[in-house]
């Protein structure tokens, strides 16, 4: 057994959990027994019930559940902050071409081992990504993932039209495809697939169905894909779809809205289909920083759940449209959209959303999203004082709320201290060698 002190701060699950509640420790400790977390406690209790177990002291740094990334494009990592366009234009210019790449395996193979090793480096141990059409970048990443122990959802991204020839499917090579991967990845240590229509323009009726289908013969599975984000993108769904009554219906009348059907973006919605995706009990990925960079709009956190109580939030980074992989930079975007929509975030809501509220709209929470025992230990470690700006406001704070606060506004991948996966510090390889 090994023990983690420090001060402990995590969300608390429950059938409906609420995420202004924080469970606070300043003098907290987290015991860890192989790959899994046995208990959560004050220091001197745990440290005194398990005498034998060896101890890391952190000491009055912050100990968090691993953060969790809801929606990121692991192919677009190299095309982060490419300028000047709306969503259309930006995945013509910028996006198709470097997902175009991916045809071959040594370069998938390349950006997966970076953007694993940087999910490491800011603190995310789940995640649901995107993959490009070409099955073997699903390999590539699962491959990567795997050795690190990360908990990774994929798929192999479905695009049958309105894309560049070298990367359209058909919809039986897509299902074809899909259910292959599923078949070989699917529950392999900490991975599993997702269903991935990219979104409805760059996939026929026919294949939306076909996936429909596909999504039926397996109702536990993550479905992943795009969802009113753009005005343009919005305006030629209804022209492409003109039976759908409206955009999350192209979805809904194929099978593709259920629960762990994890739609991105989501910041146009009618109040139709807000309450059609709560009743449904669907998952929105807020994405705060891609919206802001490619001017999308800005997500109604507040009203939507007014409306949709029983939809689940998490917050993405959307990598190569957001900004940053950092959920705390992420969170922090999340903030100021909050507070321009009237409603601001609290500070235990932040890391509610980047964790907790993150790993149930992904329908991992039994094992993901707090410290409690009986989840995975992945723990974060964060370090204040690692950033001239964070140290100096840290010191000047008087409570929990107010530091954990200007954690989740002022921090970035340097407050990123240590990071437990699946309980190896800085992740493991295959052959048990630390990758930090
Ligand atoms: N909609 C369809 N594809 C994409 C993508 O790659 N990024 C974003 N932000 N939106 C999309
Ligand atoms: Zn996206």
């Amino acid at each position: 057994m090994h023990i983690h002190l420090g001060h402990v701060l995590t969300p608390k699950s429950g059938v409906t959990p609420d995420p202004t509640a924080l469970l606070d420790l300043p003098h907290g400790a987290v015991a860890v027994e192989g790959t899994t977390i046995t208990a959560v406690g004050e220091a001197s209790a745990l440290t005194e019930q398990f005498p034998e177990a060896t101890v890391t002291d952190h000491g009055d740094r912050l100990i968090i559940p691993g953060l969790v990334d809801c929606h990121v494009h692991y192919p677009q990592t190299g095309m982060i902050a490419s300028p000047g366009e709306q969503l259309l234009d930006w995945l013509e210019k910028y996006t198709f071409p470097a997902e175009a790449r991916f045809a071959d395996l040594a370069h998938a193979t390349a950006v997966a081992e970076e953007f694993t090793g940087q999910l490491v480096t800011h603190g995310v141990t789940t995640a649901l990504v995107f993959s490009t059409v070409h099955a073997h970048s699903v390999d590539a990443l699962f491959t990567a993932a795997r050795a690190r122990g990360l908990r990774i959802i994929t798929g192999k991204m479905c695009m049958d039209r309105n894309a560049p020839a070298e990367l359209l499917d058909t919809p039986e090579t897509a299902v074809a495809q899909s259910a292959d991967l599923l078949n070989r990845w699917h529950g392999v240590d900490r991975l599993e697939y997702a269903i991935t229509p990219r979104f409805a323009p760059t996939s026929s009726d026919a294949q939306l169905a076909a996936l429909g289908e596909l999504a039926a013969d397996h109702p536990d599975v993550v479905i992943q894909t795009h969802l009113s984000e753009n005005h343009a993108e919005i305006d030629w769904v209804h022209e492409l779809f003109p039976a759908a009554r409206d955009y999350t219906d192209v979805y809904d009348r194929v099978g593709l809205v259920r629960e762990r059907g994890v739609f991105g973006h989501a910041l146009h919605l009618t109040d139709r289909e807000l309450v059609r995706l709560g009743e449904a009990g669907a998952s929105l990925a807020h994405c705060p920083t891609s919206n802001e960079f490619l001017g999308s709009g800005l997500f109604p956190l507040a009203s939507s759940l007014a409306t949709a109580p029983g939809v689940r939030i998490g917050f993405g980074s959307d990598i190569g449209a957001g900004t940053s992989l950092s959920p705390l930079v992420t969170a922090g975007e999340a903030y100021k959209i909050s507070r321009l929509s009237g409603a601001p975030l609290s500070a235990a809501e932040l890391l509610y959303y980047s964790t907790l509220g993150g790993a149930r709209a992904l329908g991992v929470d039994a094992r993901a999203g707090s410290l409690e025992p009986g989840k995975d230990a992945d723990l974060v470690v964060l370090d204040p004082s690692t950033s001239p700006t964070l140290a100096y406001r840290a010191q000047q704070c008087d409570s929990t709320e107010e530091l954990l606060f200007a954690v989740m506004i002022l921090g970035d991948d340097r407050t990123v201290h240590q990071v437990v996966i699946n309980g190896a510090v800085n992740g493991a390889t295959a052959d048990g060698v630390s990758v930090d």
